[in-house]
């Protein structure tokens, strides 16, 4: 091949559809972060004047860009516990919340692969009534209840940077059924101009618009963003795919082995066993935040990757409270002091979590004797 474009192309479109397929939704956009992914959710469900309104509930446990974009385009966030069990929403404070400020919109964290109480939130989304934006960003593989994580949001939004469950080193994705937001949040990904639509949709957008087809796409309906995938991250980004299910055996099952080791010494997330999770990292909860930092300390000691779960908590962070008051939910200010990561990756081995799990556990035990 000479001259190879490189840039969004057909490999993209390949890697789109490949993704569509894989996890079972009619349309994808491919683009170039997972951030870019919710900020595109965001703005499209806001373009299309479906929104009744722009109240928001935002979960506490979450990632700072699962929030940034309700607060870049003027949503009204109203901040969620998380639920001591899955650490995603908890259903009893989202339904009062539901109940006293009737959202238009929900947008729910998949926790580092665990799935939040679906049948709960699909139960609350008929009776509220409200649009569902799911950030699966860390859950690509987990399924909950037979149901693949990334299809219960209205639109839903992946993340494959580099670490998470497969990766194009940078890079993200929307997906969902409905044509619209699909088409808009097309058309935002690359400046919000017309060019790649079918001829249809194309022609749709023209009329309303009232504009003349002279056969150029540079005809702009939104204010849009350069959010575009290249082709030679879709390259890998379509091998990844071919991987799928022998990367979710392997997670799920040092997932399910570190439960095992850490059963009654940590806190971790609960799932039932017709559940399949496919972390990103095993997230255990110490005892304490001084017990947390000890055992991370040790960890670290033994250049074992960790990391505090201070995610556990946005409404804890500035860019929040500089905002918003501090959100003091009982569980997430829980997950946001004692909270930890242990590493979770396709080639670690039995022996490596035993390790690993010996480590975290010997440094608890020493901290509740009082010897540090
Ligand atoms: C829940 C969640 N949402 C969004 C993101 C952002 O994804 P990216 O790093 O691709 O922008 C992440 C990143 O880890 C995440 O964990």
């Amino acid at each position: 091949m000479t001259n190879p474009r490189l840039t969004m192309g057909s490999l993209v479109k390949a890697y789109e559809n490949k993704w569509s397929r894989w996890v079972g939704r009619k349309y994808s956009v491919a683009c170039n972060s997972g951030s870019s992914a919710n900020l595109l959710m965001y703005d499209a469900l806001l373009q299309s004047g479906k929104l009744q309104n722009k109240k928001i509930i935002v979960p506490s446990s979450a990632w700072v860009t699962t929030i940034a974009p309700a607060i870049q385009l003027g949503f009204e966030p109203i901040m969620c516990d998380a639920d001591e069990s899955s650490f995603g929403l908890d259903i009893d404070h989202l339904e009062e919340l539901l109940l006293k400020h009737k959202p238009g919109t929900v947008m729910l964290v998949q926790v580092l692969g665990v799935p939040a109480n679906m049948d709960k939130i699909m139960q609350l989304k008929e009776d509220y009534d409200f649009f569902l934006l799911e950030d699966a960003c860390a859950a690509m593989g987990s399924s909950y209840r037979g149901r693949k994580i990334g299809t219960f949001g209205d639109m839903s939004s992946i993340s494959t940077y580099f670490g998470h469950q497969f990766s194009t080193v940078e890079g993200g994705m929307v997906s969902t059924d409905d044509k619209e937001l699909y088409t808009i949040a097309f058309m935002l990904r690359s400046h919000g101009w017309i060019n790649g639509l079918d001829p249809e949709t194309r022609a749709q957008y023209l009329n309303k618009h009232s504009i003349k087809d002279i056969g150029t796409g540079f005809v702009f309906p939104y204010a849009g963003y350069n959010f575009r995938l290249t082709d030679d991250h879709a390259f890998i980004g379509l091998r990844q795919l071919d991987r799928m299910e022998w990367l979710i055996r392997q997670r799920y099952g040092n997932h399910l082995l570190y439960q095992k080791l850490l059963t009654g010494l940590f806190g971790f997330q609960m799932f039932d066993k017709d559940t399949t999770v496919c972390s990103i990292h095993f997230c255990a909860l110490a005892e304490s935040e001084d017990e947390r930092n000890f055992i991370t300390s040790e960890l670290q000691e033994n250049s074992i990757e960790t990391r505090p779960f201070t995610s556990g908590n946005q409404g804890l962070q500035p860019y929040w409270f500089k905002k918003y008051p501090k959100f003091n939910g009982q569980t997430a200010t829980r997950l946001y002091e004692c909270g930890f990561f242990l590493p979770n990756y396709p080639t670690l081995t039995n022996s490596d979590i035993e390790h690993i799990c010996s480590v975290a556990i010997k440094a608890a035990l020493e901290h509740r004797k009082g010897d540090r």
